[in-house]
């Protein structure tokens, strides 16, 4: 057992590489005027990697879900402080976090089933999580009752040529 910890790993079991090749952090107040700008930033940062129409599209959404939920959930009816972290990893991978120091979620599985949401009587449908699930690559949901939630989901960029989009 302690030879195999010991074993090197094979070159083709060697996780990802992790650098981190640009990092933009943007922090601002749980005010329903700021999506739009958290939306346009994330926009913004991945125009770096000549995104298409559909790519650009697909991170807004995704964005604008998760600083609505910090903002409608997160805060409720305080304003408190929303970071939004982008960062640009090898092979045209972008990374995004968005974190609060709102409520916090109790059950976080429960919370990401589609439809699911604390706010049946409002405007909300309960599938937030579930359109940044099929909008990104990975999404991750760490959340403390009472201390805050933070969300970090990630996109592959192709590499489609201009001619051919
Ligand atoms: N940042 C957050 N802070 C606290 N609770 C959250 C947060 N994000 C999501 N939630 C909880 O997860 C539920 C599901 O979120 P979501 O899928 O976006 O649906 P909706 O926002 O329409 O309710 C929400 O109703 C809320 O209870
Ligand atoms: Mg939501």
């Amino acid at each position: 057992m302690d030879n195999l910890k010991q074993a090197p790993v094979p070159e083709e079991q060697k996780s990802t590489d992790c650098r981190i090749l640009n990092e933009c952090r943007i922090a601002f107040p749980s005010l329903s005027a700021n999506e739009g700008y958290a939306r346009a930033c994330a926009a913004a940062f991945c125009a770096q990697l000549d995104p298409t129409a559909t790519e650009i599209s697909d991170i807004k959404c995704a964005v604008s879900e998760g600083v609505t939920n910090a903002i409608v959930h997160g805060y409720k009816d305080s304003i408190g402080e929303i970071i939004m972290t982008l960062r640009m990893l090898p092979d045209r991978v972008v990374k995004i976090e968005i974190r609060d120091k709102g409520c916090g979620i109790e059950d976080v599985s429960r919370a990401r089933t589609p439809l699911f949401t604390t706010d049946p009587a409002g405007e909300r449908s309960g599938m937030g999580f579930t359109v940044m699930e099929s909008f990104m690559d990975s999404l991750r949901v760490l959340s403390n009752p009472g201390k805050g939630t933070k969300i970090t989901m990630t996109k592959k960029f192709s590499l489609i040529p201009r001619n051919r989009r």
